[in-house]
């Protein structure tokens, strides 16, 4: 898919995605070692997008199949198009010259399956990206029915038979950890874990998503995000929602993030109702200011530096 590590780089940033250098190399090792990348981490840490832009970067369609609880065979593999056999059936049944057995093996053919985002990965001529995104939401016989089909690249389809693979997929598997994805999988697949980020790594995400074009007011949005997420709230803010946050504000023309947005911004930033409170108690949004100059200042000034000087002023939350 990549021919070096430098050309994946240069194809992620041009897709605007902020990856360090590790990261980076372990995604062309899984590329070139044809292994599926199981990513876990919070909520909106960039595993499904990370997919979204390796498809993006390789010059590739994406499959994804969304799991759930409940999620099956038919929805993962196809099924048979029952009213297209029918149709078959009704306007050339009557003309068939040929035995019954020759029409029930015709219709039992690809011709007449829907194919769902495994199959469809399979039978790609060009390697795909197969996004298995929120695996941890399936049960264990459905994992390890992927498990067979990410290992020996064939799918069996009752009545068809057994389907080789035309293409190798590159997969991505991402889990939030709701459930714990067994091990023969996790033996199959290269480990990323995804956190929330520094503020210089989201300092650069809002750099290339958004359109705020003022280097401070990125900074301290990105130290804003830093300084929620060291204050133990139910629901931390994801990257997503700082984007959301920084496009909130360039609606409302704020050049400097204040005590006195309070009120509009929590709907932002508060998601669940003891969040709000926590940052509605008074000075705690006061206080939160103090942090987010802190680690806004820091990454103007030094980058790292800042994360490791706060410490201290987070433990007092
Ligand atoms: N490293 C990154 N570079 C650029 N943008 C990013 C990065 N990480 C996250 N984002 C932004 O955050 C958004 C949310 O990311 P994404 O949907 O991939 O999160 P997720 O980890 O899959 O979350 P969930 O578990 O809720 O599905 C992306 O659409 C993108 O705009
Ligand atoms: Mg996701």
């Amino acid at each position: 898919m990549f021919s070096s590590i430098q050309e994946l780089s240069d194809r992620l940033e041009s897709a605007k995605y902020v990856i360090d250098p590790i990261t980076l190399k372990v995604i062309f090792l899984a590329s070139r070692m044809q292994k599926p990348l199981l990513i876990e981490g919070p909520p909106g840490s960039g595993k499904t997008e990370l997919a979204r832009v390796v498809a993006l970067a390789a010059n590739t369609n994406i499959e994804r199949l969304q799991c759930y609880e409940g999620v099956n065979e038919e929805k993962a593999i196809g099924k048979f198009d029952e009213s297209l056999q029918r149709l078959f059936l009704t306007t050339q049944g009557a003309s068939w010259k040929g035995d019954w057995s020759e029409i029930r093996r015709d219709l039992h053919t690809l011709n007449f399956f829907v194919e769902g985002p495994l199959l469809r990965a399979l039978l790609s001529e060009k390697p795909c990206v197969l996004l298995i995104d929120e695996i941890d939401k399936v049960n264990e016989e459905f994992e390890a029915e992927l498990l067979e089909i990410l290992s020996e690249w064939q799918i069996s389809i009752p009545k068809i038979g057994t389907i080789q693979a035309k293409s190798k997929p590159f997969v991505v598997l991402t889990s939030n950890e709701v459930r714990r994805i067994g091990d023969p999988l996790r033996r199959r697949s290269l480990y990323l874990r995804f956190e929330h980020p520094t503020v210089e790594r989201e300092t650069r995400i809002l750099e290339l998503r958004t359109a705020e074009s003022h280097p401070e007011i990125r900074a301290q949005i990105a130290g804003f995000g830093r300084a929620l997420r060291g204050y133990s709230l139910e629901k931390p803010p994801s990257i997503a929602e700082m984007l959301d946050f920084a496009e909130a504000l360039r609606i409302l023309g704020v050049r400097e993030i204040t005590a006195d947005l309070r009120d509009v911004l929590l709907p932002l930033i508060a998601k669940t109702e003891p969040d709000r409170k926590r940052l509605l108690l008074r000075d705690g949004f006061q206080s939160l200011m103090q942090d987010v100059k802190h680690y806004s200042q820091g990454v103007q000034d030094t980058g790292t530096q800042s994360e490791e000087q706060l410490c201290a002023a987070r433990a007092r939350y």
